[in-house]
Order: C-alpha cells, then sequence, then structure tokens
C-alpha cells in the first residue's frame, strides 16, 4: 500500500506549514540571484516554524504508519528550514521542530534528517489503481507512481524519486525469486539446483530491467536542474557548504548521524550483494579499503530497522548461493546462472556510473570552470588541484562507486 498522504487533525499544523513551504517555492540559500521578496518569503515563512506549538508525539508512538509520515513531514520541514537559512546565519532549528523530529526518529531508529525512505519510500502513490485482483494483491503498475511531496515541485524531482520506487517495486519479484533460492537450497537435490538455476537467470533479466529503468531517469530528469536546484536541499550536516553545526534546540543529545539521503540507503540493493554473496559490506580481502566497507554499513543506520534486521538475517547465511558453488567441480549451468547474475548487478553499477557522470561529475566540472572564468582570483589557484566531489549520502563518490562496482566484477567465479 502507498505510505499515509497526510497526519490525523492533531498534527494538521506541521502539514500546513510543509504546505506552505511548497506552494510558496522556498529558494535554496545557495542560489545564484536571490531577490529580497525570496529572503522575505522564506524569512517569514520560517518565523511561523519559530512560533508553532511543540505538538505531542505520544500518540503517535500507536501507529508504524504515523510514524512514518512525521518523519517525512518534520525532516522535510527541517531540510526546507535550513536550506533556505542565508549562509551567514548558524543552523538553529527551533523546538516546534527538533523536539517532535527527533522524538519520532528515536522510536523509528532513522537519524533525524531527510533519508531514502522519506524521499522514496514515505512519499509515493497511486495514480490509476490498478483492477484489484481476487486477492487485491496486485501490485501498481511502474507508470502509475507519483510523489507526495517535494523541494521543487518540479518533474525532474518527482522522476528522480520515481527511478528508485520503480526499481523498488519491480525488485518485488527479485526478492522473491532469492526467497525461493534459498526455500530450494533446504532440499538442495537436483531438481532443487535446476530449479535454482533458473531463478537465477531470471534474476539477471530483472536486474537488467532495473538498469533500464535507472537510465530512463534522464528521460524526465534535467541533469543541470538536478544538481543546481533538486540537488542542494538534500544536504546533510556533513555537506554544509559554510561548515555550519547543525543545533537541535531543546534536545538533550545532540545528533549526531546527519548526512543527505541516498538510494545507497535502499536495503534492496544490498540484499542483492549479501545473496549473491558480492560482499560489498564485510569481506576484509581484495579491492575494498576499511573505509568503503564501512560506508555501505554506514547507510544502513539510515534504512528503516526493519529493512536493516532483515539484511541481517539475510547476512546470518553467509553468502548462500556461493556456498553452492564450492565445490571441485560445480554444477556447469548453475555456475553459469550465478555469473549472469553478478554480471547484471556489475552492468547495473556501471550504468549507475555513467548517471553518476551526468548528473553530478558533468555538471560540477561545468560549475568549477565556469567559477574560475569570473574568479580573477582563481589566476593564482593552482588548476591540477584534485577536487574529491562528495554525494549526498557522505561518500567520497567515484572512489566508492567504483570501488563497490570493481568488488562486484570480482565475485564472477571463472569455470574450472
Ligand atoms: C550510491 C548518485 C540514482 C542506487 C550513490 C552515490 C551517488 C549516487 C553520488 C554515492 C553515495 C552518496 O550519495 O554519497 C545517484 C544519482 C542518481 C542515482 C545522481 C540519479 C540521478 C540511483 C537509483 C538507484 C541508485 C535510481 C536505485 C535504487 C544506488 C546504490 C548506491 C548509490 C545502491 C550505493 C552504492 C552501490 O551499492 O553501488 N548514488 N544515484 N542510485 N546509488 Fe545512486
Ligand atoms: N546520492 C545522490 C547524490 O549524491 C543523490 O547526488
Amino acid at each position: 500500500d502507498p505510505p499515509l498522504s497526510r497526519l490525523p487533525e492533531q498534527w494538521e499544523l506541521w502539514e500546513t506549514t510543509l504546505d506552505a513551504a511548497m506552494q510558496a517555492k522556498l529558494q535554496l540559500a545557495v542560489k545564484p540571484g536571490l531577490t529580497t521578496k525570496d529572503e522575505q518569503t522564506s524569512g517569514s515563512w520560517r518565523d511561523h516554524v519559530k512560533r508553532l506549538p511543540v505538538l505531542p508525539t505520544f500518540e503517535l508512538v500507536r501507529s508504524e504508519l504515523l510514524l512514518r509520515r512525521a518523519h517525512h513531514v518534520l525532516s522535510f520541514i527541517m531540510h526546507f528550514y535550513i536550506h533556505s537559512l542565508p549562509l551567514s546565519s548558524p543552523v538553529h532549528i527551533p523546538e516546534p521542530i527538533s523536539v517532535p523530529l527527533v522524538a519520532v526518529s528515536n522510536h523509528l531508529q532513522l537519524p533525524p534528517v531527510v533519508t531514502y525512505s522519506d524521499n522514496v519510500l514515505y512519499n509515493w502513490d497511486i495514480i490509476r489503481p490498478r483492477d484489484q485482483n481476487e486477492l487485491g494483491v496486485e501490485p501498481p503498475a511502474l507508470d502509475s507512481l507519483r510523489s507526495q511531496d517535494m523541494f521543487t515541485g518540479t518533474i525532474d524531482e518527482q522522476e528522480f524519486y520515481l527511478a528508485s520506487a520503480r526499481i523498488e517495486l519491480r525488485g518485488v519479484e527479485a526478492l522473491e525469486l532469492m526467497r525461493a533460492t534459498m526455500d530450494e537450497m533446504f532440499v538442495g537435490d537436483e531438481i532443487a539446483i535446476s530449479r535454482i538455476t533458473g531463478y537465477l537467470h531470471k534474476l539477471a533479466s530483472i536486474v537488467g530491467e532495473l538498469k533500464d529503468i535507472l537510465l530512463d531517469v534522464r528521460k524526465g530528469c534535467d541533469p543541470s536542474t538536478f544538481y543546481h536546484t533538486i540537488r542542494p536541499w538534500f544536504r546533510g550536516a556533513d555537506s554544509d557548504p559554510a561548515h555550519r553545526k547543525w543545533v537541535f534546540e531543546g534536545v538533550e543529545e545532540q545528533p549526531t548521524d546527519l548526512s543527505g539521503p541516498s538510494a545507497g540507503q535502499s536495503a534492496f540493493i544490498h540484499a542483492l550483494d549479501v545473496f549473491l554473496g558480492l560482499d560489498n559490506c564485510n569481506v576484509v580481502e581484495g579491492g575494498v579499503t576499511p573505509d568503503q566497507r564501512t560506508l555501505l554499513r554506514r547507510m544502513q543506520i539510515y534504512m528503516p530497522r526493519h529493512h536493516r534486521n532483515f539484511l541481517r538475517h539475510l547476512s546470518t547465511n553467509p553468502r548462500p548461493v556461493r556456498s553452492l558453488l564450492a565445490q571441485e567441480t560445480p554444477d556447469a549451468e548453475l555456475l553459469d546462472a550465478y555469473n549472469s547474475a553478478v554480471l547484471s548487478v556489475k552492468e547495473f553499477r556501471d550504468a549507475h556510473i555513467k548517471i553518476v557522470a551526468i548528473y553530478i561529475i558533468g555538471p560540477a566540472a561545468r560549475e568549477r570552470k565556469e567559477r574560475e572564468a569570473v574568479d580573477v582570483q582563481a589566476e593564482d589557484a593552482p588548476k591540477d588541484e584534485k577536487i574529491v566531489l562528495k554525494g549526498t549520502g557522505g561518500t567520497d563518490l567515484v572512489r566508492f562507486l567504483k570501488g563497490v562496482r570493481d568488488k562486484t566484477a570480482e565475485a564472477v567465479i571463472e569455470p574450472t
């Protein structure tokens, strides 16, 4: 089912505050060419936020769905608040937002910041419900989704979120294949092996579709709009352009995990890794350096706790499919199917790197060039200075993404 689209009356003030931010089309403080009117609009919206009462949260605890919507609404308000502040202002998140957001986050075991769940998993709706089948469990069609809330209200932002949502939705069948494989492994006889071989081929073909869905983001999301207008709203405390500390007023223990949202926080892709034994999280040997491993682990802090627990559960059966191949002469067809599944994930990651080049590396390089062209001081600046690009999730993105992709490629098993 789609997530809740509005909190009950008791918390209507939060909903209307978010509505007001979206309707006013608040502008980013980092955007060039801000007018006095833009500043007045965002200033008066922030004054309104400061004057809100601190609404109680204890009744939200009765429902996971209420808590999720509350996290989504409050974290969106917080990012609107912080990123519309002038860069010279300290970041003090006022009590009407900081206190309930931290309380709700503690219940959900999520950090008090916009996460992938807030942008994607708790932020979609169905445009055209499908005819219900007998059981009423038909999943929605990939082209009948919309996003509920946005920072910019652009089609580009919606298409950025929906690319992930469609991958999650299409991924349901992949999860079912993983489960069916694990079931067959209990039996482990010839028939089971031949079924698993079929499942792995099917899995490879679904991951191929996921790659196409990912590449299709180019149809609806313009790279320059993404980079300059949408992405800066996602910044967490570790990518604040003015390196300000985020202070949660009225909160005793100040939160520390405050990176921005990233699809790296999707449990689905991590599940594929664990299932195929790609070891992007916990293998020590090989090309992935310790901090890259902990980066993927760190992403798990930002996942809904059920997803985190699910990954932990999957990991208790280490390298399930690879264990079937750990024989001197593994079944040739099974090996071929396994390798095609691994290669499909590697190709997904190749495509992802291509997308990152179009949406981040290219616009960042153009931005730098433009700045150097207008900056007289740039004459003296070292031209070959190495610039480390950071992802919204706080990673050194080129090194991280290539490291994970290469580690995936290494998992292919050569026939003996
Ligand atoms: C990680 C960018 C779309 C899946 C990352 C990272 C960046 C990035 C920069 C590094 C982590 C960080 O944020 O610091 C982008 C851009 C996208 C996009 C610019 C679209 C315009 C997607 C989509 C998915 C996805 C639709 C699929 C759900 C992942 C995964 C990681 C990741 C799984 C973790 C690294 C890995 O496992 O390979 N992304 N991403 N991304 N992204 Fe994306
Ligand atoms: N994680 C993506 C980025 O860094 C959204 O832009």
